[in-house]
């Protein structure tokens, strides 16, 4: 893996907790520069918000951009979502979850990096609370086909009738303007 990636066992947690305790919270994947994370630390004041990110650089600079707007109800994790997901959290803890524009792998010999396969989901599906939201977002066509049927083999999740609206594009999103989304909201029953 790159230099200045996290490790799949190597955790860094800014501020350090433990967040087994938390009855609950929200969390996102790859927030990247923080566009959408941010959102939802400011419309969600109550609630402990927890961003995943791999890129050390990415993540330093998160540390620093969630310092200046004293965002108190946000954490940070430099991790590797596949492994640190299964150790962070319990069944059952997260509310909503969200994974805004992934990364495509787009060459055919690279799709075995998507991080969205079949059972990665079934693992984040098991933290969801019943009733909890699973909101992905992609711009690549055969990124989501492959995200959608492998959410239809997981019987626990049904789409949701919640239609989430937001006021702000992520970087990735504004880059890819113009081109189709898809997004997928689904539901822990
Ligand atoms: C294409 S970017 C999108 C960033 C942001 N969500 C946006 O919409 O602008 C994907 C982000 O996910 C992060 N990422 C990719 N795979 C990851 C993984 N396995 N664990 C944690 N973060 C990951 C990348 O470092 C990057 O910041």
């Amino acid at each position: 893996m790159d230099e200045d990636k996290a490790f799949e066992s190597d955790f860094q947690i800014f501020p350090n907790q433990d967040f087994q305790i938390s009855p609950s919270l929200m969390l996102e994947i790859g927030p990247g520069r923080g566009d959408f994370l941010f959102y939802l630390a400011t419309e969600n004041p109550t609630e402990q918000i927890v961003a995943v990110e791999y890129k050390r650089k990415r993540f330093e600079k998160l540390i620093e951009r969630v310092g200046k707007r004293e965002l108190k109800n946000v954490s940070l994790v430099l991790a590797n979502a596949r492994g640190a997901i299964p150790e962070l959290f319990r069944e059952g803890q997260i509310g909503k979850l969200f994974i805004l524009y992934p990364d495509p792998w787009p060459k055919r010999r690279h799709g075995k990096n998507r991080l969205l396969q079949t059972e990665f989901l079934k693992m984040v599906c098991e933290k969801l609370q019943k009733g909890g939201l699973l909101h992905i977002e992609t711009d690549d066509a055969p990124y989501a086909a492959e995200i959608e049927s492998s959410l239809k083999e997981i019987t626990s999740l049904r789409p949701s009738q919640v239609t989430a609206t937001r006021t702000i594009r992520t970087l990735y999103e504004e880059k890819m303007r113009g081109k189709r989304i898809f997004t997928f909201v689904y539901e822990k029953c």
